[in-house]
């Protein structure tokens, strides 16, 4: 009798606990900020726009688009902090901000995750489904990735596309 009272208090608590937190906010990513972004300076056609938008800009741009779930704590808390995380290592609509090492790097790490897999990631995809990018979409974001380095070298000296702590004095 004991343990049962003590099973029904729990989930009595936890029952409140879960209420409580819905009364919490987590700040949303919708300032839609662009100034700064990516196809101001780089070429991005309207394919290559679109596989980002469904792909990667939830968690790489200013602007989330966020499901009905998204209003109910702790997955707001979840889905935050993985734009906060996700914008802070790249933000398609910030890239200009970057210094053109950064840019640089940035391109490289795109192909890089895309290579690999890591991107977007696994717990997106498999509610987004329609961001698991096909084949041929992951293709045209290495070959991407690759011209716009190529242009990068064309335009800048090499130098500063090296981080200043990699650089050679
Ligand atoms: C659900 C959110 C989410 C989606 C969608 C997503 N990312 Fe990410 N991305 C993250 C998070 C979180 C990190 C930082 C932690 C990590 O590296 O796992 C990150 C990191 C990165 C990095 C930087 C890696 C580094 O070492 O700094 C690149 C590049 C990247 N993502 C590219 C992409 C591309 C390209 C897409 C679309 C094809 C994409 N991401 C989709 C959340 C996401």
């Amino acid at each position: 009798m004991k343990i049962r009272n003590f099973v029904k208090n729990a989930f009595i608590v936890l029952g409140l606990v879960l209420l409580a937190i819905q009364f919490i906010h987590s700040d949303k990513n919708i300032s839609g900020f662009k100034a700064q972004s990516i196809d101001k300076k780089f070429p991005v056609n309207k394919e290559l726009a679109a596989v980002l938008k469904t792909a990667c800009n939830d968690c790489h741009s200013n602007t989330t688009e966020y499901p009905w779930y998204s209003k109910v704590q702790p997955i707001a808390w979840y889905l935050s902090n993985h734009v906060i995380d996700g914008k802070k290592h790249l933000n398609f609509d910030e890239f200009l901000n970057y210094p053109l090492h950064r840019q640089y790097h940035k391109l490289e790490e795109i192909d890089e995750m895309i290579v690999e897999d890591e991107m977007p990631l696994t717990s997106y995809t498999l509610i987004h489904t329609n961001a698991k990018m096909t084949e041929a979409q992951k293709e045209m974001l290495i070959q991407w990735s690759k011209n716009m380095r190529d242009s990068m070298e064309n335009w800048y000296p090499a130098d500063s596309l090296i981080s200043p702590k990699k650089r050679k004095v």
